[in-house]
């Protein structure tokens, strides 16, 4: 039976990611354990990049690191023909790392430091998305000094209500991010830009927000950026020759989630449309449609156009092992089944409410289901990773999986309490290989500086004076 693409559940071997039993992966590298399957990557990438070949084929889709970055999967970006979004100097260096190329490489983020910028000016990024005026004036700066002109993007708040969590919402016109398209400032940053002459103005930037279901406020938007760009042709004679809309397509973390754009069990639609049921080309042509009418409304040239996915290319692709350790009925007759991680590596149910689905992953033939509220092993009672899962009978050694375990979990990861980050293991080929390995206890005290002594017999040069 097929759960998610490339991720398939078979009586005999359980739970096949990649072809592969997730069983004996859990034996192989230990759990918790992060498994990828490359070929749902690389087909989720594929949809985004072919989508749009023959209606807008002036297109690039930047793949939102922030989702998940390892150097493995700066690789599969780059071999995918894919830009990357980065939105921090950490992010920057291990993209670099990787030998991704500079040139792709998109630098976001809403309070860049002087060395983040120096250092995107210097490796020679594709864009830096600036996000405010102070940050314009410092890349201005940067590039005169380098002796470069840099490309730049304008990061605009349209304010939009995405209808999302309120974490996830960034383009209402209070987000910390971005200008607000708001009495003028964002023409006056238009005009500041073009009079830098360390920066080329590239293109306007939104994005309006994360795990969003309807097209209808990316519509919006795109009408609102290209009305924006007409508006700076008019007033100040430029015409603006890329718009990136951001990311932001939700993904069906639960089964029977109704009436959604996961790929999987989304609306019907046309199935001659991109891979599997076409829900990523279904919204990208959506999109680029509403881009081309608002243009020809205007006048305007159709501008190249940039979509940042993340979610929607990496959340399918992955599963979450764990080991169940103990198992309780409360009194209230609610069951309980811990498991060996929790909120140190997926935040999202107890940041967010996220809900996610779990299934057994050893082999089963049948028979009664129970519920279970799979919890995690942190000193918290919210620490709780699927409210009700319905699973066999469960006994301490069972291995359980967290599905749709790929976006913002092993990027969100922390050592609260002081665990260990799982390893990250990709499957390709029916062949499994670790890209990151699993942490040591060494690791969490790695950077510890602990006195060998008191304070006072320590000497100035551990405790100097400031
Ligand atoms: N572009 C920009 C400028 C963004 O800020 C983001 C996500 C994306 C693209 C990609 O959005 P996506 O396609 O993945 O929705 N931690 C939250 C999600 C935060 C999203 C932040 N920005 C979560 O776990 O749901």
């Amino acid at each position: 039976m097929r759960i998610r693409p490339y991720i398939e559940f078979d009586p005999d071997r359980g739970l096949l990611i990649g072809g592969l039993p997730a069983v004996s992966l859990a034996k192989k590298h230990g759990t918790p354990l992060y498994v990828y399957s490359e070929d749902a990557i690389r087909e989720s990438m594929r949809e985004y990049t072919s989508s749009l070949s023959d209606i807008y084929p002036t297109s690039t889709i930047v793949y939102a690191s922030k989702a998940y970055l390892t150097m493995r999967m700066a690789q599969l970006v780059r071999e995918e023909g894919l830009w990357l979004d980065v939105s921090s100097g950490g992010e920057l260096y291990l993209a670099l790392k990787a030998n991704f190329p500079p040139e792709r490489i998109v630098f976001h983020g809403n309070n860049k430091s002087e060395e983040e910028i120096a250092m995107a000016v210097s490796a020679g990024v594709g864009r830096i998305a600036i996000d405010n005026v102070t940050e314009l004036e410092r890349v201005q700066k940067e590039a005169a000094s380098q002796g470069v002109v840099q490309k730049v993007f304008l990061r605009l708040t349209p304010g939009i209500d995405p209808h999302t969590h309120e974490y996830l919402s960034t383009g209402v016109i209070d987000s910390k991010f971005g200008i607000p398209m708001h009495s003028g400032q964002h023409l006056d940053a238009v005009r500041m830009t073009l009079a830098s002459e360390n920066l080329e103005l590239m293109g306007i930037h939104c994005h309006i927000g994360s795990q969003i279901f309807d097209d209808s406020p990316f519509l919006l938007a795109a009408g609102i950026m290209v009305d924006f760009a007409a508006e700076v042709r008019d007033k100040l004679g430029y015409v603006i020759p890329e718009l990136d809309l951001g990311g932001g397509l939700g993904v069906r973390y639960k089964s029977g989630c109704p009436g959604i754009c996961g790929r999987d069990g989304g609306r019907g639609g046309n199935p001659d449309v991109g891979g599997r049921n076409g829900a990523i080309a279904r919204h990208l042509r959506a999109v680029a449609k509403r881009v081309k009418e608002a243009c020809l409304r205007n006048g305007l040239p159709v501008p190249r156009l940039f979509f940042e996915p993340g979610r929607s290319i990496v959340a399918e692709a992955a599963v979450t092992l764990y080991t169940v350790g103990t198992v309780k009925a409360l009194p209230n007759g609610t069951l309980i089944a811990a498991v060996d991680g929790g909120m140190s590596d997926n935040p999202r149910p107890a940041l967010y409410g996220a809900e996610y689905d779990a299934v057994f992953a050893g082999p089963y033939h049948g028979g009664g289901l129970l519920s279970y509220r799979l919890v995690g092993k942190h000193c918290e009672e919210g620490d709780t990773l699927v409210r009700s899962a319905y699973l066999p009978r469960l006994s301490p050694g069972d291995v359980v999986a967290v599905l749709v375990s790929g976006a913002y979990q092993y990027s969100m990861r922390s050592n609260y309490n002081h665990l260990p980050n799982p390893a990250v293991v990709h499957v390709s080929g029916g062949k499994s290989f670790v890209v990151v390995e699993r942490e040591t206890l060494e690791d969490l005290i790695a950077k510890e500086r602990p006195l060998p002594c008191s304070l006072e017999e320590a000497g100035p040069e551990v405790a100097g004076e400031n």
